[in-house]
């Protein structure tokens, strides 16, 4: 186990190291066996189907919630035994969050402040701070009830920030919030990341987690798939091509026929054929014009990371796993 290899903080080792990390309510096991690593100011992204763990698993880390069985180290410490030295280091913004509706902003930092242990000038500063990069400075005397879902995730960032923590633990931070204020909070966890801050975080969205240096796909709580994204979707070992026709059902069931396509979907008014990454497409599409389909055909690409989680499901859902 890497647990006994002396440790260097400073180094390139791992912030976080999760090992065979495991959930039981009751009868039911919520999180199995996950093992994963974090590296230092890296985005690590999590994703998963509603119910696959991913909430259990950052509730765990971040001491809400008991492991059944399992380590976890964290900056160097034991997270499960040695987490008071930890706690001040980790932040964590749950999928619930809760701000305190009747307060103001800078009352609802001043809080949450509080309760990392900042107090007096060194709490002013760091709301000052939060404030200005985060640009609340309009909404701070505004009442936390009033505010859009969008400016509630952003005051809710600030408040998990605040102590300046190393680690810190989103849950699905961006969910329900528009495109434009999606892509300042996520402009905004660049910031963090810069000023060397690592995050973990949970989202639905394929189009954020590819934008994440590492992925974990968790599945009815066991890990999926893990790295990078171009690794992951290089490792799907297939390229994917789009064709746009009328005929999109006729020609999506006589792909059945067409040796060479390994699997094809419909989407939207087109079809995805997905091919072996090394084959050749034209022979394939060929094939298909014989057919007498007419039909505009996308340049062959790597699959998707949406591509990789309906892989994923299905692959679950053939071994029975599926959740
Ligand atoms: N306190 C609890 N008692 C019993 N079961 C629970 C408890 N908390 C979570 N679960 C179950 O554990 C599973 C994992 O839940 P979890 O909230 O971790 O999923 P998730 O991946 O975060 O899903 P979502 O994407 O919907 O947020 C679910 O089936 C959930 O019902
Ligand atoms: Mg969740």
């Amino acid at each position: 186990m890497r647990w006994s290899k002396p440790k260097n903080r400073y180094m390139a080792d791992p912030i976080l190291e999760v090992r065979n990390l495991t959930k039981r309510f009751g009868d039911f096991t919520a999180v199995q066996d996950l093992t994963f690593e974090v590296e230092p100011e890296e985005v690590f992204g999590f994703l998963g189907p509603n119910g696959a763990g991913k909430s259990t698993t950052i509730k765990m880390l971040c001491g809400v919630l008991t492991p059944t069985a399992g380590q976890a180290r964290a900056l160097g410490f034991d997270l499960f035994i040695e987490a008071d030295r930890v706690r001040q280091q980790i932040g964590y913004m749950s999928q619930k969050f809760s701000l305190l509706d009747d307060l103001t902003v800078t009352e609802n930092l001043a809080y949450f402040g509080q309760l990392y242990g900042l107090q007096g000038a060194q709490l002013k500063d760091a709301i000052q701070q939060r404030v200005r990069e985060l640009q609340l400075k309009p909404l701070v005397d505004l009442l936390v009830a009033g505010l859009s879902t969008g400016e509630k995730q952003r005051v809710a960032l600030a408040s998990s920030t605040l102590h300046r923590p190393r680690m810190l633990f989103l849950d699905e931070p961006t969910s329900g919030v528009d495109p434009l204020r999606r892509r300042l909070f996520w402009e905004a966890m660049d910031d963090l990341v810069k000023g060397g801050m690592t995050i973990l975080v949970t989202t639905h969205n394929l189009g954020e987690a590819d934008q994440c240096d590492r992925l974990a796909f968790i599945m009815a709580g066991r890990l999926m798939a893990y790295g990078k994204p171009r690794k992951l979707k290089e490792d799907l070992g297939r390229q994917v091509i789009e064709v746009r026709t009328e005929q999109f059902r006729e020609l999506q069931r006589a792909t059945r026929e067409v040796p060479g396509i390994i699997a094809s979907e419909l989407m939207g008014r087109g079809v995805r054929l997905s091919l072996p990454a090394e084959a050749q497409a034209g022979p394939v599409l060929a094939a298909l014009r014989q057919r007498g389909f007419a039909f505009e055909a996308s340049a062959p690409e790597l699959p998707s990371l949406e591509d990789l989680f309906i892989d994923l499901v299905q692959q679950s859902r053939t071994s029975g796993r599926g959740n």
